[in-house]
């Protein structure tokens, strides 16, 4: 896949028919050059969406392809609601829902199998960052993912990097500080293969919004945002989306 700019929004467990809508009408007005929006949003409402013009995504799926899983969701059903990205690796889910870099790594081989494009989101907590051990825990992050994988599935990802201690703190990473890690990443994926390393987009997410965007999206290896909070206003994300486009 090229490096290319990009904004995702994450609506999380947040949104109704009527946002929806309102984002559909709002993106049909709207065009760009340089790039296209990407909404994951909850999953009963993929299917409401049609003829847009942003990629539509999901927040998770199942590593398992079809069987006895409740409540669960499968790659091949996201594609038939006509899904492209899904976001993998979420903190949250990795948190709440007790997801592993295992569960992780294998959820990321089943999106690339079916040419599902996975926003594999990685970042380390306060703790960790203070600790001084933060690039061994991303590295670890990375390692496991590239072992299911390959450092060629990887090509087909879009990485995320989301400190947790950012993610709906209000406390975005300085544009200095995502940078610095956000080339750390590309130097590892760079010792893996050079080729993929230039060609990965790595998003920033944590509390970005319309005016941390523009200083985030110029600092040379951010690729553009994940975006949470600041994605269920319209006019916010817009804004935000218009920043990536500048810079596109
Ligand atoms: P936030 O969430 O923008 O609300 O901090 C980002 C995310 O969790 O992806």
């Amino acid at each position: 896949m090229d490096r290319q700019m990009i904004v995702a929004g994450n609506w999380k467990l947040n949104g109704d028919r009527s946002l929806v809508q309102e984002f559909t009408d709002g993106f049909a007005n709207t065009s760009f050059t340089n790039f296209r929006p990407i909404l994951c949003l909850p999953n009963v409402y993929l299917a409401t969406v049609q003829n847009t013009n942003f990629g539509l995504g999901a927040q998770n799926l199942s590593e398992h392809l079809s069987g006895a899983f409740t409540g669960e969701t499968s790659v091949a059903m996201l594609k038939e609601v006509n899904a492209e990205y899904v976001i993998i690796g979420h903190s949250e889910r990795r948190e709440f829902f007790q997801e592993t870099n295992e569960v992780i790594a294998k959820k990321l081989k089943t999106a690339i199998d079916e040419c599902l494009t996975p926003i594999f989101c990685i970042g380390e907590s306060l703790e960790t960052r203070e600790s001084g051990s933060m690039y061994e825990f991303l590295a670890e992050q990375l390692t496991s993912a590239i072992e299911e994988i390959g450092i060629a599935g990887i090509n087909s990802c879009i990485i995320a990097y989301e400190p947790i201690w950012a993610i709906g703190t209000g406390l975005t990473a300085t544009p200095a500080q995502a940078q610095e890690v956000h080339a750390f990443i590309r130097k590892f994926l760079a010792e893996h293969d050079q080729d993929i390393a230039v060609n990965t987009s790595i998003l920033y997410g944590g509390s970005v919004n319309a005016k941390t965007a523009p200083a985030l999206f110029a600092e040379q290896d951010i690729d553009g945002g994940l975006v949470g909070g600041a994605s269920l206003n319209f006019k916010e994300f817009l804004e935000i989306c218009q920043a990536a486009e500048q810079r596109g």
